[in-house]
This record gives C-alpha cells, sequence and structure tokens, in this order.
C-alpha cells in the first residue's frame, strides 16, 4: 500500500508543495488549524464584504513563478491591480507611481490557494500538535486527542515557531528553525457609506503608527457597495501593542489614517481588527527548504525565501523537489 504523504499548513507553501506532488503521482493529506485554506494569504469574509487583511498584492520575479501566475490568471483567480500609490513621509502625502506589476487574488485573495486546493484531501479545524516516527512511517497527533497517519513523509508548511514546535524528531531542524524570529503585524479593516475624499487606493507610509494602506475596493472584481480599506500597522507599534484591546487598536490607527489625509475623517460604518501574530520573518534567510530526506520530513514556508508569496511558493516547490528526488 502506497501511505500518503502528510502537509501541515494550507497557506501558499503547503498548496503550492500538495500540487507539485499530485502532479508527480503522490498521495497527499493536508491538514489546517483554520477553518479554511489561505492562511496569511487568506481574506475574511465580512459585513462589508470580502476583505484582504493578510497579504495586499504580490510581485513576481523567478521565472518559475511568472508561469504559475499566468496560470492562475488564465484560470480567472488573479489579476494585475493598478492602483494609484502614494507615499506618507516626515507628514507630506505624495502621489508615488511607478512601473511594478502587482497581482491580487480574484474576486478576493483566497480564490488563488482556493483554486490550488482544489479536490485535494484537507482536515480543516485541526491543529497538529505533535508529529512522531512509528516503525517506518510517520503519524500524527491533534490537538483534540485525535491521531492521524500512517504517513511515509511529512512537510511542515507553517510559520517558523509554529514549525519548531513539530520539530521533536528531529533536533537539528527544530534549532534552525527557532532562529528564525517573526514579526506581528495589527490589520484593521474600515468600511465607510460615502467615499472617502481621496485619489488614493494604496499608501507607503513611513514615521507613523502605520506601514501601509489599501484601498480594498479598488482591486477587481471586489464587489462592497462601501468605501473599504485595509491598515496594516508596523511591525514596532504591532509588537509594542499586541495585547491591545482590539477597539483600541481600530481606534488608534483610525486615528493615523485621519492624520495622514489631514482631514476629519467620518466614524466608520463596519470596522474589524485582526492581528498577526507571525506576520513577516524579522530577517532574511535562504534556506529555500529544511529537509532532512532520511528520516522523511521536510519544512517549507515564506521564512525560508524572502517572506513574501513569491517565496512562500518557490519554498513548497523546492519541498517537493527535494522530498521527490529523494524518493528516485
Ligand atoms: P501561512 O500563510 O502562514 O500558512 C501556514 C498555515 O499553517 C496557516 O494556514 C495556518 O493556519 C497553518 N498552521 C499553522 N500551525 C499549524 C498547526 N500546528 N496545525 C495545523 N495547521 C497549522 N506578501 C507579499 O508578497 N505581499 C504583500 O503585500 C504581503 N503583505 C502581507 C501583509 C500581512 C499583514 C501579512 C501577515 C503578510 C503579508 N505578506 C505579503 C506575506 C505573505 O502573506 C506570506 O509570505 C505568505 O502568505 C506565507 O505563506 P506560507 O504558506 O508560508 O504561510
Ligand atoms: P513592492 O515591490 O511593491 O514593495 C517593496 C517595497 O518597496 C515596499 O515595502 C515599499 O517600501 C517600496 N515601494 C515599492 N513601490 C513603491 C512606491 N511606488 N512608492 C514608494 N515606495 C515603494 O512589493 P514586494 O517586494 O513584493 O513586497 C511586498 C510587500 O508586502 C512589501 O510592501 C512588504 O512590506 C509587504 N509585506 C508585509 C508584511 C506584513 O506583515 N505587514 C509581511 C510581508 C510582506
Amino acid at each position: 500500500m502506497t501511505l500518503p504523504i502528510a502537509i501541515i499548513g494550507t497557506g501558499i507553501a503547503g498548496l503550492s508543495a500538495a500540487r507539485a506532488l499530485k502532479e508527480a503521482g503522490h498521495l497527499v493529506q493536508l491538514f489546517d488549524k483554520s477553518r479554511g485554506s489561505g492562511g496569511r494569504m487568506s481574506s475574511k469574509r465580512s459585513d462589508a464584504g470580502a476583505l484582504d487583511m493578510g497579504a495586499q498584492y504580490f510581485t513576481t520575479r523567478d521565472r518559475r513563478f511568472v508561469n504559475e501566475v499566468q496560470r492562475w490568471q488564465a484560470l480567472g483567480v488573479a489579476e494585475q491591480w493598478q492602483p494609484q500609490l502614494y507615499h506618507f513621509k516626515s507628514g507630506q502625502l505624495t502621489p508615488s507611481p511607478d512601473e511594478q506589476i502587482r497581482w491580487v487574488g480574484t474576486p478576493r485573495m483566497s480564490a488563488i490557494t482556493r483554486a490550488l486546493l482544489d479536490d485535494l484531501p484537507v482536515q480543516f479545524g485541526c491543529r497538529i500538535t505533535e508529529v512522531f516516527q512509528g516503525q517506518q512511517h510517520w503519524s500524527l497527533l491533534d490537538a483534540d486527542g485525535g491521531s492521524h497517519g500512517p504517513f511515509s513523509q511529512v512537510i511542515i508548511a507553517t510559520p517558523a515557531p509554529q514549525a519548531t514546535a513539530l520539530l521533536a524528531a528531529a533536533p537539528k531542524l527544530a534549532s534552525v528553525a527557532a532562529a528564525v524570529k517573526m514579526e506581528p503585524t495589527w490589520a484593521v479593516a474600515l468600511a465607510f457609506e460615502h467615499p472617502l475624499d481621496t485619489p488614493m487606493e494604496g499608501c507607503f507610509v513611513q514615521d507613523s503608527p502605520l506601514d501601509w494602506l489599501a484601498r480594498n475596493r479598488s482591486k477587481p472584481g471586489r464587489d462592497s457597495s462601501l468605501d473599504t480599506w485595509v491598515l496594516h500597522a508596523t511591525s514596532a507599534w504591532s509588537k509594542a501593542h499586541l495585547d491591545l484591546p482590539r477597539e483600541s487598536v481600530i481606534e488608534y490607527l483610525h486615528g493615523a489614517f485621519a492624520e495622514l489625509l489631514h482631514s476629519a475623517m467620518p466614524a466608520p460604518s463596519f470596522s474589524l481588527a485582526h492581528r498577526w501574530l507571525y506576520a513577516r520573518p524579522a530577517g532574511a534567510h535562504e534556506f529555500g527548504v529544511l529537509a532532512d530526506a532520511d528520516l522523511g520530513l521536510y519544512v517549507c514556508g515564506d521564512w525560508c525565501l524572502s517572506g513574501r508569496v513569491e517565496g512562500a511558493w518557490l519554498s513548497g516547490q523546492e519541498a517537493a523537489r527535494r522530498l521527490i528526488e529523494h524518493l528516485q
């Protein structure tokens, strides 16, 4: 009997690995603690429509990723986004157009991982707490005491701190993952009945608690009747205000947004805040993938490469490539 390969995490890295393995004829079984796929590339359904609270857009530099994004475009789940970009520095808001091509999922960011997941077997709402080796195969335990297996190999595709906790069977990999620190981001969505009086659709921010803001509704395919915005705080502000109540985070970042626009901003008709605890790696790494091929254990994710959507996808490809290579 051919045993499936377990993949923990249905973010872009886990799904990238899963698709490559399936195409090579392997069986996979995915697990995610969340209710749906996408991880940091997911969107939140809300009364103001779907909101991209994590990844805002992505750029393509590597040829393999360029080809994959073209495939997503052909499937109708990705389109270019050409926002009117601004830059805010030392209290000055200035237009900042550029030539960069930026992509988004359509009609929401999570459409991409939904398409990748397709009919792959997955268990959602399943937080894996232990990965252990029995006689020549792997088993997983979940937070509700359930056990899963047997599996021939395991790919862990989670942020570094969550991967570290699952790497008791491979102390060397665990110590590499443990050395990768990840920083938080507070994200706030605001929706206004009447459109704000600004042509701005995206803004890179400096010298403020804010790092970035986007007019969510300006992305292709978004159908909200409200003027929806997503605000991201800097890592430093997020770290310093990690345990602030959600309402206070909303109030603070709403205030910073008003300051940036130099206007008395109306109260939003809808707001929500989301805390990403492991939003981005604190430093740059070029692992590609962490692997103990003899054991049959692989670790991938954005933190193994660029800390961006592209890096996560490439890292998943690398995990699949190394695993397939070892089996040949
Ligand atoms: P994740 O998306 O984090 O996926 C990991 C998955 O593992 C999650 O679904 C999680 O639920 C699951 N999981 C974790 N632990 C367990 C467990 N124990 N058991 C089961 N499941 C588990 N990138 C860009 O390129 N452009 C941007 O504009 C951009 N903006 C961003 C803004 C924010 C606020 C954030 C947070 C990230 C942003 N990024 C951006 C980064 C981008 O989102 C990530 O690089 C990418 O989505 C990471 O994918 P991943 O698969 O490596 O990890
Ligand atoms: P990119 O090339 O658009 O941006 C890279 C960086 O260049 C920006 O952060 C910004 O500082 C600068 N920049 C780009 N265009 C600019 C313009 N027109 N005017 C002024 N500054 C400009 O995209 P790339 O390289 O794909 O990066 C992805 C984005 O995702 C970055 O902005 C990064 O900060 C963000 N990100 C956010 C995370 C979070 O947790 N908040 C996590 C990971 C990525």
